[in-house]
């Protein structure tokens, strides 16, 4: 369909068979790509605001899939469903469910033992939930949903502010938070901590 995308640092490209999956054929560049994605994530983002799961619920792999469903699934048919491809970033693709069901057993035990803050315990599911990269796209702003949801339903607190400016373009904000996750990748979750709290 000869769609030309211009993929900006940090962007996971997709490849013939994913483009093929998007749902809405008029789609002809990025700019309408991300128009249309964000619409899909406002509705997304309300229905956030009228549930009240737990962190229990929050913290399975059917939630996190609703969660990428309920972003994506008016524009891509691979919404909530994990990638079939590997990418650049991200864990091998068979490892998707185990490393993820790892994970919410990792967080539900910080959780219940207290041994992180509560921002730092959300902080934490984000970072390595991108690092896994369960899905196709989108993955970025669905942890940061993700991360939203545990701390303000999971764990009663407010949601985060990420750098309160668009991150999802480029610009000196989204470089801020690339930084912050490459020192989340060496162990050093603090800038991360800051920068979604700014
Ligand atoms: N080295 C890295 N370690 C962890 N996460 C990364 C790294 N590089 C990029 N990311 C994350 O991956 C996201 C890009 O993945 P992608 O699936 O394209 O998400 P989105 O479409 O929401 O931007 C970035 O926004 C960032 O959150
Ligand atoms: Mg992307």
């Amino acid at each position: 369909m000869g769609l030309e995308f211009i993929y900006i640092n940090g962007q996971t490209p997709l490849d013939e068979e994913e483009k093929e999956d998007l749902k809405i054929k008029t789609i002809s560049t990025r700019g309408e790509l991300d128009e249309f994605e964000q619409a899909n994530i406002e509705k997304a983002i309300e229905w956030t605001l009228k549930i009240n799961p737990t962190y229990d619920k929050i913290l399975s792999v059917a939630f996190i899939k609703e969660v990428h469903k309920r972003m994506f699934s008016e524009v891509w048919g691979w919404a909530g469903t994990f990638r079939k491809t590997n990418k650049n970033i991200g864990i091998d693709k068979y490892q998707i469910e185990i490393e993820l069901t790892a994970l919410m057993a990792d967080c539900k035990f910080w959780i219940e033992n207290k041994i992180f803050a509560e921002d730092e315990i959300a902080i934490r599911f984000k970072h390595r939930l991108v690092k896994i990269h369960p899905f196709t796209n989108g993955n970025g702003r669905h942890s940061r949903l993700c991360a939203d949801i545990l701390i303000s339903k999971g764990l009663k607190g407010k949601v985060f502010t990420w750098g309160s400016q668009n991150i999802t373009e480029k610009g000196v904000t989204r470089s801020k938070y690339l930084n912050a996750i490459y020192e989340a990748d060496k162990e050093n979750i603090i800038p991360l901590l800051d920068f979604a709290r700014t």
